[in-house]
């Protein structure tokens, strides 16, 4: 019956972030710097809305699109913190920001379009992008500080562009983008048949001057992605966000309502607490995960390393091309040498190899013991070269 399953759903691998996890996960006493979600618990008064969202049966189906004053919070807290302008009808409360692209892609891509990427980037993307039919297109941001830019994309527009994807701030490697990036960005794009896909995930997680979406200027165009996974620390409530323009929304609430009719209704009260009393919630992890971020960029830094200093997320993307080892032999050999648990740039694109991906939504302690046996490992590797 294998030849009855669809060849573009046979052609899409696991994420070489999986992989990678559960080869190396039953290693004893290994320290993991691997995992992208936060270590903080979800807030108190998140987890005690979404208790009584079960006490008071707010337990059925809600709206398609999610309850309507979760959609109005939704909205003003993206106009507060972004000067984002949408309406109720403007959003969609999704199964994470993961189900936001998926219904996304479906409903903007088809057969033969394609999408440009930045590379390296989040491998989330490019399976779905394959699973309409479209073609990833990769521009290397490598010699940018890893930030895609209006001059690098150019060259790469065609009539076969469909949409281009800016995942700033950005997985893997910590980058944003400036308001004047943005400006350039909707200075080439204005006007032209593409849509830009902005996923904005980390959007609260900007350690350099404040965060800007594309949408403030290219409205019309622009599909926001967010959501409260990383803000919120809620990556296991599912609750995601999808902001358009009303005359796309209406076609893509169709694809959510075909695909989950709507999310979990304790999950949306949940969010509603978080998005109104818990507007600024983020703050004080912000503020951790950037003293984590100084701490283990300055480590790398002394250990002869070469890494860009990240401006958001709560990643770090070293360079170890000096080892001359693809990253997947390196992460695995540090796993067996050293007990420590890196992901290899190679899942995030071809234009990842070379690097490693360390998350710091760790504890100070687990960090410090981390990037110990890390440079030991990088002190003997120097040593024997
Ligand atoms: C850039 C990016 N977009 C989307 C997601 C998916 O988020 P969620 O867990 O809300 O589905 C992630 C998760 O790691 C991510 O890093």
């Amino acid at each position: 019956m294998e030849h009855l399953i669809h060849s573009r759903v046979k052609d899409i691998e696991i994420s070489g972030i999986r992989k990678f996890f559960n080869m190396v996960s039953h290693h004893p006493n290994l320290i993991s710097l691997t995992i992208g979600q936060p270590d903080f618990p979800t807030p108190e008064h998140v987890k005690e809305a979404g208790i009584e969202a079960i006490s008071n049966n707010f337990t059925t189906y809600t709206h398609n699109a999610g309850f309507l004053e979760l959609r109005q919070a939704a909205c003003d807290f993206v106009r507060e913190k972004y000067s984002l302008d949408y309406s109720e009808e403007e959003v969609i409360v999704t199964v994470g920001a993961s189900q936001a692209l998926d219904i996304a892609f479906r409903t903007i891509l088809e057969e033969g379009v394609e999408v440009i990427l930045p590379g390296p980037v989040y491998p989330g993307y490019e399976p779905l992008i394959r699973m309409c039919g479209a073609k990833p297109v990769y521009v290397d941001t490598r010699g940018n500080g890893f930030r895609l830019s209006a001059d690098l994309v150019a060259p790469y527009i065609n009539e076969r562009t469909r949409c281009i994807v800016l995942p700033y701030p950005s997985n893997p490697t910590g980058a944003t983008l400036s308001e004047q990036e943005l400006l350039e960005f909707a200075h080439l794009l204005k006007d032209r048949p593409i849509w830009i896909l902005s996923d904005e995930i980390y959007s609260e997680l900007v350690y350099s001057g404040r965060h800007y979406s594309i949408a403030k200027w290219l409205r019309n165009q622009t599909i926001v992605i967010n959501g409260l996974s990383k803000s919120h620390s809620m990556t296991g409530w599912r609750i995601g966000f999808v902001f358009a323009p009303s005359f796309l929304m209406k076609h893509m609430l169709k694809v959510h309502q075909y695909s989950v009719s709507c999310t979990s209704s304790i999950s949306q009260k949940a969010a509603f607490t978080a998005l109104t009393a818990g507007k600024d919630d983020a703050e004080e992890m912000r503020k951790q995960y950037k003293e984590r971020m100084e701490y283990t960029y300055d480590r790398l830094v002394n250990m002869g390393l070469h890494v860009e200093k990240p401006t958001g997320a709560f990643y770090l993307f070293p360079s170890i091309a000096s080892f001359g080892q693809p990253s997947f032999d390196f992460a695995l050999d540090l796993v067996n040498q050293a007990g420590v648990a890196v992901v290899p740039g190679s899942a995030f694109s071809q234009y990842g190899e070379g690097y490693v991906r360390l998350s710091y939504a760790y504890s100070f302690e687990t960090l410090k013991e981390g990037l110990d046996r890390l440079e030991r490992y990088i002190y003997e590797k120097q040593k024997q070269a």
